[in-house]
């Protein structure tokens, strides 16, 4: 996705070729620096594709900054499920060079900078995403990233939450307002709503003055999606509650923000009233089928300077709350990996990487 990459079917294109061109510190000739860099880095990086055990601590050279680049020192990085099919190598395509730095968003401080560099200055608070980044990903204690690929953390956000919340606040987003393009008084399901993703999307449904119906399985995280403000919750993972979603909405769904796919999802979309509208993210699977009558979009999350104030400004509108289930430290990041891989994750799971705030 450079900055605007899918984390997800036509992101997987991307792994190939573009891993891990990495320089040092020292080659930062025109670039501008907080202080004395080293120019050495932990990060949890694989050297070939398998299980969590294959993500291990190495010592790498600090990237090198571009002159539209920025070096971040990353606090926090987020950690999704797409990281963990880039590990097994089931998103991966032709060759890619190792050792891969994974991590696709975060969040932390800007220390170094190009000299075109002229939206972001030293020292600022940011976030980012950028998906198979050529300068490597964010479970390491530096990242250089496109300075479009960053933006300033909004008021409301501390780094651990901005951290976790970069890619899929701006896949949420875009995905009530621009692909489904949420209207007052509509009636919305969020398919996957206890997710990194849904718990997101939900809250900015709400915003819109939507009727906002979320699907959880269990106690824990219905009750989650529920605090985060959905008018109903329904366990999609059972028959009797796919049928109370009939009675919840009687004259059809109007959007669908589907995180999940599969038989339970088709019996959901069957209630979209006719004209109404069903987006999901490139990465979700099986891919809904297509409907007679219904307009279906799939989309990946853009970032850039305009979609990242367009975050900022619908994160202090909603008040935002990005629940976090799990932080591990660096060192622990297959163990992230294993969380993600076991599912029913509640919101999203974190690396800190540093503690300064
Ligand atoms: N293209 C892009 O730009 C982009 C960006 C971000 C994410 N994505 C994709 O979007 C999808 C969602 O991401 P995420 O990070 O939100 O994932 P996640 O945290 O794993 O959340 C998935 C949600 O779907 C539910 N779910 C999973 N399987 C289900 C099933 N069979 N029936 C009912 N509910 C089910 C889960 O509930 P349970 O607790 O019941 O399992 C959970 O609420 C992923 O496929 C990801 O790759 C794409």
């Amino acid at each position: 996705m450079s900055a605007t990459r899918a984390t997800g079917r036509t992101g997987r294109r991307t792994v190939r070729a573009r891993a891990a061109a990495r320089g040092t510190a020292r080659a930062q000739t025109t670039a501008r620096t907080a202080e004395a860099l080293p120019t050495a880095m932990k990060a949890a990086a694989i050297e070939r594709f398998g299980p969590p055990s294959v993500l291990t601590l190495h010592e790498l050279p600090v990237p090198s900054v571009g002159p539209t680049e920025v070096l971040i020192a990353v606090h926090t990085a987020g950690v999704g499920y797409w990281d963990a099919r880039i590990r097994d190598g089931s998103w991966a395509e032709g060759p890619v060079r190792f050792p891969l730095v994974l991590g696709t968003d975060g969040a932390g401080f800007v220390v170094a900078k190009g000299a075109r560099v002229r939206r972001l200055r030293i020292r600022d608070r940011v976030w980012a995403y950028a998906y198979m980044n050529p300068k490597g990903g964010f479970y390491a204690e530096y990242v250089a990233v496109g300075e479009r690929g960053a933006a300033r953390v909004p008021a409301g956000l501390d780094l651990l939450q901005a951290g976790a919340s970069a890619v899929t606040g701006l896949t949420a987003l875009q995905g009530i307002d621009d692909v489904l393009g949420v209207r007052r008084g509509e009636t919305v399901l969020v398919f996957g709503a206890s997710g990194a993703v849904g718990t997101l999307a939900l809250q900015f449904a709400r915003r819109r003055k939507a009727r906002v119906i979320g699907t959880a399985s269990g106690a824990n995280a219905a009750a989650l999606v529920r605090r985060l403000g959905a008018d109903e919750v329904v366990d999609a993972r059972t028959d009797e509650d796919v049928e109370r979603l009939r009675s919840l909405a009687p004259e059809g769904l109007d959007a669908v923000l589907a995180l999940a796919g599969g038989e339970r999802l088709e019996r959901c979309l069957s209630l979209v009233r006719a004209g109404g509208r069903v987006a999901w993210p490139n990465g979700v699977e099986p891919e809904p089928r297509r409907r007679r009558g219904v307009v279906m979009r799939a989309y990946d999350g853009a970032a850039g300077p305009r979609e990242f104030a367009r975050l900022g400004r619908a994160v202090a509108e909603a008040r935002l709350r990005v629940p976090i289930t799990n932080v591990f430290p660096l060192v622990e990041a297959a163990e992230a990996h294993a969380r993600i891989e076991e599912g029913h994750v509640l919101g999203r799971v974190a690396l800190r990487i540093r503690s300064r705030r």
